[in-house]
């Protein structure tokens, strides 16, 4: 069954790219996401991508209550590109004429490869862009955001799991210093927490050296002897395969789509690994830009909204164990009744 409402695919006039965008749905509102610029190994892997990434962009917003719509954009890079080798002008105005097509139904903003100043140039074509630059008046780069949204949701997995929210000295394994996983690592640092990371990028070890981390291989981490394990790079990594070699107690970070099969969800609830979806851990970035850039909020009232996900998951973990559910579960009840409420007030009659 379709679940989307729209889905263009192009190839891009100037860039000869796939522009693949995903409208999943504007129940809520007209939708947002990100442009991912990524590597796959075939176009159609991207298609699959922007499908998975924007149904859960549907629930990230629905659970943070906000009256925003959930899509994504992928433009697929070959799978031996060099980023820095593409046409990004071209890419950006390829992508920019395709969101202004959807006549706002969409709005575009930065996600893994992409960046405030990529949303500058696509703003020359359209108006539909989230997270310009703070100078041409946009609410600038969500990852700081994010992370601080990631940090409240680990607060609210450490008092469940001890009983006091204090992240200090707790075990951290980080996967992925990326743009969100560099800002979480700095902010687990002044926590105090005993902090591991890794990523793909051997050169990313400079921040770990000067944070006073330890650094793992990005297989080895994965298996590594920690309290919380922290997911911040691409989707997929926590496959059925690799459960059973989790000597973790729980799973909280702000990489999207995670799970590889929704089947793992369940597996990690049987081996009593907590995982808390990845749409809830990471929605400090839009909670920040949607709150920020729609509702008019102050930078202040916006944090105070990211720093709310602590609530928000202490709830989650509450009603999963007075239920007897997945905390995954509670969070797609809690999105899901914000959908059907919308949906009821739409409807005619
Ligand atoms: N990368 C962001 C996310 O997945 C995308 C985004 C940020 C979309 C800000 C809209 C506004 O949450």
């Amino acid at each position: 069954m379709l679940d989307h409402e729209q889905i263009l695919i192009r190839r891009g006039p100037r860039s000869g790219l796939p522009v693949i965008l995903a409208v999943h749905s504007t129940v809520l509102g007209p939708a947002a996401g990100g442009l991912r610029l990524w590597r796959y190994p075939d176009w159609r892997d991207g298609l699959s991508d922007a499908l998975r990434l924007s149904a859960a962009m549907t629930l990230k917003f629905a659970a943070a209550g906000l009256a925003i719509g959930g899509g994504k954009t992928v433009v697929a890079l070959p799978h031996d590109a060099q980023p820095d080798s593409i046409a990004r002008h071209d890419v950006l105005y390829d992508v920019a004429e395709a969101i202004d097509s959807l006549g706002g139904k969409y709005a575009v903003g930065p996600d893994v490869g992409t960046t405030p100043d990529d949303m500058a140039v696509i703003g020359e074509v359209t108006t539909h862009v989230f997270c310009k630059p703070q100078a041409l008046g946009g609410s600038g780069d969500s990852s700081p955001h994010t992370a601080r949204g990631t940090l409240a949701a680990l607060r609210a997995v450490t008092r469940h799991l001890y009983g006091d929210p204090s992240l200090k000295g707790r075990r951290m394994a980080l996967i992925g210093l990326g743009h969100v996983g560099e800002h979480l690592a700095r902010l687990l640092a002044a926590e105090g927490a005993d902090l591991t990371v890794t990523d793909i990028d051997p050169a990313k070890r400079s921040i770990a050296d000067e944070l006073g981390a330890a650094w793992q291989s990005p297989e080895d981490i994965l298996t590594t002897d920690a309290d919380i394990l922290i997911p911040a790079a691409l989707g997929g990594v926590l496959t059925p395969q690799v459960v059973p070699n989790l000597r973790c107690r729980a799973i909280t970070g702000p990489a999207n789509n995670q799970l590889d099969t929704a089947e793992v969800g369940d597996l990690l609830h049987q081996r009593g690994i907590t995982w808390i979806p990845d749409y809830i851990a990471s929605a400090g970035g839009v909670i920040n830009a949607g709150t920020t850039e729609l509702h008019g909020f102050t930078p202040d009232q916006a944090l105070t909204r990211v720093n709310a996900i602590e609530s928000t998951v202490t709830d989650l973990l509450t009603t999963a164990t007075t239920l007897g559910i997945t905390p995954a579960q509670a969070a797609h009840d809690l999105a899901h009744r914000h959908l059907r409420t919308a949906k009821a007030q739409h409807t005619p009659g």
